[in-house]
Order: structure tokens, then sequence, then C-alpha cells
């Protein structure tokens, strides 16, 4: 019997290598200074939220949109450090998660998490099919198409594909939670420009400078706002919820920038960015540049002289027909 009956695009290795190679250097740099979420918390408006409770809210809010509880199963696309996964724990949800960061692995021992590329489910977990009461991609789908893919214009071909996986994994009446930065339609990055651009002084702290920066060190490209949800559509998605967490993520971002601030103050490198910066010289050089320097990260969450900021942070909660 045929293992896999989803048309899945191949995965692009060199594509999963930079992802995987850039989570492992960041993660362990980013617990130097203290950091160990890599998507928005929950601040609801309120900026004296302390970081700590938004993102422990953050958890919780996402485990209700997934309308999960006590006894279900779901699954975290892209799981980082495990901290979805640990408060599923909490709540009794039994949750398996996927990353492609042996780093991160490594954090999460206690939790049933694996390296995996969500290409590669059908063909490996033939077992999850139809096995979860809610799926998660918390911060991960910004990766899934590489600048490259986006160039040949095979953008939506992976959307798609995502979201069959989904509804394959999911059981009917199952829920999808995503959260993803998105392009605003009047902002898209131009495939070309996701590149290094450090020796183009003439572009630095121009937008192309920024987007193409972060996809280019994050190896990311993002969606344009509404692409995701007229594919959702396609493949039997009811959307049930959309929200804009922009705002989230801005003051998430601006809490990252001072901790990694007072952490060069406080001169704590870990040694990751050493060996970050010998098998990846200018990729470390630049990251550091555009991350404390240029700020391009924060640039992205930042209002434009009144005209609100340049990107957008998507929350959908989709129903599984
Ligand atoms: C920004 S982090 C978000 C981590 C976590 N969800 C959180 O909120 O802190 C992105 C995660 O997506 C994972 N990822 C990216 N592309 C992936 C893919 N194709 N398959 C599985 N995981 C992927 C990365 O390994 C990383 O764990």
């Amino acid at each position: 019997m045929k293992k896999q009956q989803l048309a899945v695009p191949p995965v692009a290795l060199r594509h999963e290598k930079a992802v995987r190679e850039m989570y492992n250097i960041l993660s362990s740099v980013l617990k130097e200074c203290g950091i160990n979420e890599l998507t928005e918390g929950r601040y609801q408006g309120n900026p004296a939220r302390s970081y700590a409770v938004a993102q422990e809210l953050q958890q919780e809010y996402l485990l209700r949109l997934a309308r999960l509880k006590t006894g279900d199963e779901m699954l975290d696309i892209g799981c980082g450090h495990g901290l979805l996964l640990q408060e599923a724990k909490r709540q009794g949800i039994s949750g398996k998660g996927i990353t492609l960061s042996q780093k991160q692995l490594e954090d999460h021992q206690d939790l049933d998490t694996c390296l995996l590329n969500w290409r590669k489910i059908p063909e490996k977990m033939p077992g999850w099919k139809n096995q979860f009461d809610g799926v998660c991609a918390i911060g991960s789908l910004e990766h899934f198409v590489s600048p490259q893919e986006a160039a040949g214009g095979i953008k939506n071909d992976v959307y798609l594909a995502f979201f069959e996986v989904c509804r394959w994994l999911l059981k009917p009446g199952g829920r999808l939670v995503v959260t993803a930065i998105h392009y605003l339609p009047n902002m898209i990055l131009r495939p070309k420009m996701a590149r290094n651009q450090f020796f183009e002084p003439w572009r630095w702290c121009t937008p192309d400078f920024h987007l193409g920066s972060v996809a280019w060190l994050g190896g990311a490209y993002y969606p344009t706002v509404g692409e995701l949800v007229s594919i959702a559509k396609r493949c039997g998605f009811l959307l049930n919820r959309e929200e804009d967490g922009t705002k989230d993520y801005y003051l998430t971002s601006e809490v990252w920038i001072k901790k990694i601030r007072s952490a060069l103050l406080r001169l704590k490198f870990s040694k990751e960015i050493f060996s970050g910066f010998k098998s990846y010289p200018l990729h470390t050089i630049y990251g550091f540049l555009c991350i404390v320097l240029f700020q391009s990260w924060n640039w992205q969450f930042r209002d434009q002289k009144g005209q609100g900021p340049p990107t957008q942070l998507m929350r959908y909660v989709w129903e599984r027909k």
C-alpha cells in the first residue's frame, strides 16, 4: 500500500538546514539573554503587564483557541522550546511536538517531541492520520516557504500542502491554530531581496533592507495578509476566528531587545555565538548588527510615521469540516 497519498512539495534541503542552524545558534544565544520564548506574549493592550505573565497567558489562550481539554491530543508544529506543550501537559492534554532544531529538542526531553519537517509527516508518521483534536503552528509558518520557492512561484502550493497535511492530521471538527507574521499587500518583499545587503549601504534602513535581512538571516518568507484564508477555505477549513496580534508582537520584541542589550552590557555571550561565528561568520556578524544596531526585527512592528507597522501578526483559528 502507498504510504503517502498527499502531494507535498519535497523538503527544500538547503532551506531546512538554514532554519535549523539559525535556531541552533539563536536559541542558545537568546537563552543567555534570558529569553526562552520565540513568539509574542498576550498583553491585551496593557504594556504594563510583565513579560513572564504575558507569555504564560498566551500559552493558555492558544490552547483555549484550539478548544482543547483534558484527555485531548494535540500536535505543535514548530514547538520551539516546548512552552505550549508544557502548558498542555499541565492541563492534562496529550501533546506531541516537532521542530527542526536539535538544540530545542534537548530542552524538552520530558516531552513527546522529535526532529521532523511537517512536509515529511504523512510519510514518516502514517499513524498520525486523523489522530489530533487540535494542531497548532505558532510562529513557524513564516519558515515554511523559502525565498527561493517564493521566487519560483510555488508559495501557494506549499501553503496548500500545509493545510492538506493539517486536514489529514485532524479529527473531523478538530481545530487548527496558526499565528504568523504577514507582509502587507503594499509591502511584500521581493524574494530576490532576501539577501545580505550589508555591502549595499545605500539600502541600509530601507524597508527592503529590514525585511530582506530578516528573511535572509531567518530563512523566512511571510505570507501576505488574506492569502492563507482563501487557501484554507479551498482545503475545507471553516474560519472560526481571525485576530491582529501585531501590538502583542511589538511589546514582546521591545522586551527582547532590552534583554539582549542588557546581556551584551554584562558581556554575557554564549559559546554558541563563537561557534556560530566560526561556521557562519557573515551571518553571525550581520545578524548581530541587524538585531542590535539596525533593529530590523523590531522595525517590523514599530509604527512608521503614523502609517502603522509595516507587517502584521495574524492569529487564525480554523475548524476542520
Ligand atoms: C519562531 S519559532 C516558534 C517556536 C514556538 N512555537 C514558540 O512559540 O516559541 C519557529 C519554530 O518552527 C520550527 N520550524 C520551522 N520550520 C519548520 C518545519 N518545516 N517543520 C517543523 N518545524 C519547523 C523551528 O524549528 C522552530 O521550532
